[in-house]
């Protein structure tokens, strides 16, 4: 039989096909404000130079980065190359560079043309975004971590982006003190968190249920306030009340913290830690029973909801020890802002406390809420004299605010809106978009969770900047972020199917501009993105069994 020339050419595509990974087409969550696919290919193979500029250690590091997800093509040999600034930029390989050129911060333009990848960044956060996105054009099979991968050539579509943020902050929150997620669990959520660029991990260490922060100087927060006898099994709202009658409770170390700080660090995100004060306290107190109104006995808490519990605001050792805690946090936790919490304080114990009332009177101040304000203010210049700024949850609207300090909007965004109407920035992290603790589905065929509900759509609507707002007040909307109560999420896979893909939808919402955002785009962009997912073992809302 005579073999026809197209036939040929389809056993040769053929052949080429199972040895050659073809990128796919362009799909990159968050959606880039520019992105134009271009003719030809660039091809990894054999051997690759990365190309930094010389006497940058966070390009290097970025370089370090690619080396990480490219590795596993099968026999590739990475070279590692400097050039020095004045020089013309390497014409072949990939190469890292700095330039601001019609970029914002945290901006990039990534071109992979045939000879070269060049990802130029407006500062080095902004090749890191350039980076996960080439990770987002490389097959998801390189995410495996596997040396074995099978895959010995990618070949990567020319494309052009350029591609900026538009806000600041993207974050997301993890209460860590209702159920405990270790070290490597830790990595692996920012891990993620950086592939799809957020920027801002919010730790909430302290609550009722637990204190799970090394403290040098009160060794009993961890030792007795880490702690607690059992923990709830059925919902708050049961009756009778289900315990597990097991005690739980772990703690991170600070020099565990250190190691956190600095793999976030290298993925350009910032860790804020949330040390819960005056309210939310009981396993503080429980450890230090002096500290509260009444003097205790305390015990860590046991079930979730609203506690009773305080620090004493009569007290100036409440003020000593919070500053001493502090301390401490700082110590170990660069960030600018430090989040003190300030969220549903009952304030009956102060009512009834001699100390507390004291206070108010000798302070001149009219009731139980502007006591509030006063703990707030002290705590908040205490954090300004030390160079770092106070962020709490919408309540510290309640009594006057610190100076400089931020408020995350979480009852609704009216505490945002005042709050930037007054000059303070803000953080929109409303329960209507923002609560990843809700359920997603209906609740009959979902695991038990604290209630509400929260689909993927309606996280992909949302508009942190409130309507009406001139230029001058959206300013002051730094951005958005996801929170995660753990009250009900005890397993690192529940944690991740509350998450995701609800985190992905977050992520395009505070990254990409408004009128480029297409929910039917994004789920099209999704559907391919769970392979990513999957490659990555995470065990996302609506996967396949
Ligand atoms: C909160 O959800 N209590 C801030
Ligand atoms: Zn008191």
């Amino acid at each position: 039989m005579k073999i026809r020339p197209y036939s040929l050419r389809i056993v040769f595509l053929v052949l080429l096909s199972l040895t050659t990974s073809i990128s796919p087409q362009a799909s990159v969550i968050p959606e880039p404000v520019v992105l134009e696919e271009k003719r030809g290919n660039f091809i990894l193979q054999k051997e690759t130079d990365i190309y930094f500029p010389t006497g940058n250690p966070l390009l290097e590091q970025n370089a370090q980065f690619i080396e990480g997800l490219i590795q596993d093509i099968d026999d590739l040999k990475i070279n590692f190359r400097q050039y020095s600034n004045g020089q013309d930029l390497p014409e072949r390989g990939i190469v890292l560079a700095l330039s601001d050129l019609g970029l914002k911060p945290e901006g990039y333009e990534l071109s992979i043309s045939k000879k070269r990848i060049l990802i130029k960044g407006y500062d080095e956060a902004g090749v890191f975004y350039g980076i996960q996105t080439l990770r987002q054009l490389l097959p998801e099979g390189l995410e495996a971590n596997n040396r074995n991968s099978g895959i010995s050539k990618v070949k990567l579509k020319a494309i052009y982006i350029k591609d900026y943020p538009q806000f600041t902050y993207r974050g997301l929150h993890l209460d860590v003190a209702r159920h405990f997620f270790d070290v490597e669990y830790i990595k692996k959520f920012l891990e993620l968190m950086g592939l799809h660029k957020m920027n801002r991990f919010h730790w909430h260490l302290t609550d009722d249920q637990g204190w799970r922060i090394e403290i040098k100087q009160y060794p009993l927060l961890t030792e007795v306030g880490a702690l607690r006898k059992e923990t709830m099994t059925g919902h708050l709202n049961d009756e009778p009340r289900q315990f597990d009658g097991i005690p739980y409770g772990d703690f991170y170390t600070q020099e565990e913290i250190r190691e956190i700080v600095a793999f976030a660090a290298a993925r350009f995100i910032t860790v804020i830690p949330e040390i819960e004060l005056p309210g939310h306290a009981t396993a503080a107190l429980a450890a230090h029973p002096e500290l509260g109104c009444t003097g205790g006995p305390y015990e860590v808490g046991t079930i979730w909801g609203i506690y009773q519990e305080a620090f004493c605001a009569g007290k100036d050792q409440t003020f000593e020890f919070l500053e001493n805690v502090l301390s401490e946090v700082i110590e170990v936790f660069p960030s600018e802002y430090i989040h003190i919490g300030g969220d549903e304080v009952l304030k009956n114990h102060w009512k009834e406390c001699e100390l507390c009332q004291a206070r108010l009177a000798a302070e001149g101040l009219a009731d139980e809420d502007e006591l509030q304000g006063y703990f707030i203010n002290r705590i908040g210049r205490f954090l300004q004299s030390n160079n770092r700024k106070i962020i709490g949850w919408d309540e510290i609207l309640d009594g006057e605010l610190p100076q400089g300090a931020a408020v995350m909007s979480w009852r609704g965004v009216r505490g945002g809106i005042e709050a930037a109407k007054m000059g303070h920035d803000v953080i929109m992290t409303p329960v209507s978009h923002s609560y990843f603790d809700f359920y997603q589905d209906t609740p009959e065929t979902e695991p038990l969770a604290i209630g509400g509900y929260l689909t993927l759509r309606q996280v992909y609507t949302f508009q942190p900047v409130p309507q009406g707002f001139t230029q001058n007040e959206a300013r002051h909307i730094l951005g958005g972020q996801a929170n995660v109560w753990t009250e009900y999420i005890k397993t690192e896979d529940y944690l991740e199917y509350m998450v995701f893909p609800r985190a992905v939808a977050m992520a395009e919402v505070l990254w990409t501009p408004k009128e480029k955002r297409d929910f039917e785009g994004f789920i099209k962009r999704l559907n391919k993105h769970y392979q990513r997912l999957d490659a990555l073992d995470v065990n996302y809302y609506g996967k396949t069994p």
